[in-house]
């Protein structure tokens, strides 16, 4: 959760050269009812990736009027067969509503044990602070997804590309004797990912 505010609202000025926990407020003098509404959400995000799925976010960067509010959402879309690859948000705990389709949910715990639903529309699951999760379409339709989050700004870490495609990348040895395989197993697994 991120710390509570100290004034009604501060609308990001993400332009600001001044660096702060968060965004500086822009002056509520130039606030206006547009910082507070965010259409983003309301298109299907394209899921013709690798991962046949599109998360879109609206969080304090793309919704500035979120600043030091500490909630944030993102659309969810995966085709058919696609996945919102494993992942962790450093920063919120998740809550996921599905809207359209049948979706596989789940998460693992630090003491690695999985825990997973298939969500139908109308139905919710909780994925707790920091835990590595993912997405799977295991039906015929597209399905969509709400997810919330109690941090403007949750962040993301993907486990495949944060190992396989990180700038500059990770050592192959090092990942070779992480995952017990030979270096062209883990040159090949970097050829997957652009960096
Ligand atoms: C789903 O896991 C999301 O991060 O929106
Ligand atoms: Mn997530």
């Amino acid at each position: 959760a991120d710390p509570d505010p100290l004034q009604d609202f501060c609308v990001a000025d993400l332009g600001a050269t001044v660096v702060v926990n968060g965004f500086p407020c822009k002056p509520a003098s130039g606030v206006t009812s547009d910082d507070f509404f965010f259409a983003g959400l309301s298109r299907e995000g394209n899921t013709s990736n690798i991962f046949g799925s599109n998360v879109t976010n609206a969080n304090v960067l793309s919704f500035p009027g979120l600043n030091t509010l500490g909630v944030s959402m993102n659309r969810v879309d995966v085709a058919p067969g696609g996945t919102n690859p494993p992942h962790s948000h450093p920063r919120a705990t998740e809550l996921i509503i599905l809207l359209k389709g049948r979706l596989l949910v789940g998460f693992i715990s630090t003491s690695n044990q999985f825990f997973s639903k298939v969500l139908n529309p109308g139905e919710m699951f909780v994925v707790p602070k920091g835990l590595i999760h993912f997405q799977y379409n295991v039906g015929k339709e597209k399905a969509l997804a709400i997810t919330t989050f109690d941090s403007q700004l949750p962040g993301v870490v993907i486990a495949s590309t944060t190992l396989f495609a990180s700038n500059p990348a990770i050592p192959d040895d090092v990942l070779a004797k992480a995952f017990q395989v030979d270096a062209k197993v883990v040159a090949l697994i970097k050829s997957k990912f652009e960096r």
